[in-house]
């Protein structure tokens, strides 16, 4: 069998890299790698650390790039990368715009697809935007749905999908987090060893999201500075997302705080150890909701909607939206009120054993022989 694996994101790469190492393991599969390069520096570390060679790199970034520019340039690219290698199945991860393009791309050969992370759903098509759009075009024409959650089952169960063509896997981000999170973990960053995870509360803030561009961001930056300066014991470290829309609003909140430690993205192995270390996570990112809870670090989500209800079910997660009044509330009683923060500090790990890669793989050996 010759199985083609996509991607194009820091994100996909992180959670495709079980998988490509699954497959490359496997004696009767052909394993080929093509990555689209949505996404550059952010998706070669992932590659490097994980030491995966892509076969094809259609190296589509531009900065500033808009969402046709990639969805036009990654399709064009594919078709030739399908025609070369006549896959039997493509796999993809998760909701980018490389995961619909690259679905539409194959579905057009009338290649079998394997949607990895399906089901996710928010129930507002412009909440994540636009993921919410692609994870639900890209389910449309995938063969295979690989649901990490029974909820994730339950979503395309709704939707009419059949159940035959629906797994319960457990989410890929497992298996990357047990193979990157160490308890004696040392940074090369300087600045992350120096800091004090001892006696201060130190919080890991990243925001990304489309949707959150503009007000939203401005909401959430402007709450976390008042709680930091109320409270002495508080320090943040951000890793910026490359974006520059989200750079200059980081800028605008953050350039002269010294207790805002403002860093480049950080590598994969010491970002997730840094999740490890610290008091407590405020995110709109996707992955990180679901590696905080399983590290039994407390979650504020600063997003309208979230699609990984899990987590806020467990009360490890909590969904303050993006309002500013919300997001300091939220905020200031994780840090102030240590019952609060005890109850949501444990682990919950809804999202599978470290085991999904293998029972992806051993799927599409079955179903595809
Ligand atoms: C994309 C995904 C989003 C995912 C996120 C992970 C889509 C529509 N969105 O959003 O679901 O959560 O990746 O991070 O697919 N940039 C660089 N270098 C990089 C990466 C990004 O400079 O390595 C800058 C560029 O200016 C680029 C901008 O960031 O134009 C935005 O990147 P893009 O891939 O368009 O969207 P993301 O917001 O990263
Ligand atoms: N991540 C990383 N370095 C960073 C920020 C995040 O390696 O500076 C990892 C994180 O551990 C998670 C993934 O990137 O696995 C999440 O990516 P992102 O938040 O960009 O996208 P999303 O998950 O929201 O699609």
């Amino acid at each position: 069998m010759k199985v083609l694996t996509v991607f194009g994101t820091r994100p996909e790469a992180i959670k495709m890299a079980p998988i490509v190492k699954e497959l490359e393991k496997r004696e009767n599969i052909e394993s080929i790698v093509a990555v689209t390069g949505q996404h550059r520096e952010m998706l070669d570390q992932v590659l490097k650390i994980f030491n995966i060679v892509p076969d094809y790199d259609l190296n589509i970034f531009k900065p500033g790039q808009t969402l046709t520019e990639i969805t036009v340039n990654a399709m064009l690219g594919l078709e030739k990368i399908l025609d070369e290698t006549t896959p039997d199945v493509l796999l993809i991860q998760g909701d980018t715009t490389t995961v619909f393009s690259s679905s539409i791309a194959a579905f057009y050969k009338k290649v079998k697809i394997g949607h990895v992370e399906a089901g996710l759903r928010s129930g507002n098509l412009y909440s994540p935007f636009p993921e919410e759009a692609n994870r639900k075009l890209t389910g449309v024409l995938a063969n295979f749905h690989f649901a990490p959650t029974n909820s994730n089952r339950e979503n395309l169960l709704k939707e009419g999908y059949n159940d035959e063509n629906i797994y319960i896997t457990g989410n890929t981000v497992i298996d990357a987090l047990k193979y990157s999170v160490k308890e004696d973990y040392h940074f090369e960053e300087e600045l992350l060893n120096k800091i004090d995870y001892e006696n201060k509360k130190v919080v890991l803030l990243t925001s990304h999201r489309r949707e959150n561009i503009g007000k939203p961001m401005e909401n959430i930056f402007q709450a976390v500075l008042d709680v930091v300066h109320e409270n002495d014991d508080v320090e943040v470290i951000f890793p910026v997302h490359l974006n520059p829309k989200v750079r200059e609003i980081a800028n605008k909140y953050f350039e002269n705080e010294e207790k805002v430690h403002m860093i480049e993205p950080l590598d994969y192995l010491p970002f997730s150890n840094l999740i490890n270390k610290v008091y407590l996570v405020v995110t709109d990112s996707g992955g990180i909701q679901e590696e905080a809870p399983a590290l039994g670090k407390p979650v504020l989500v600063v997003r309208e909607e979230t699609e990984r209800m899990e987590g806020v079910l467990a009360n490890t997660a909590k969904l303050v939206g993006t309002k500013y009044e919300n997001i300091y509330n939220g905020f200031k009683e994780l840090i102030e009120n240590k019952k609060k923060y005890d109850e949501m500090a444990h682990a919950v790990n809804p999202y599978g054993d470290g085991t999904a890669a293998k029972k992806i793989i051993d799927i599409l050996e079955e179903e595809m022989n």
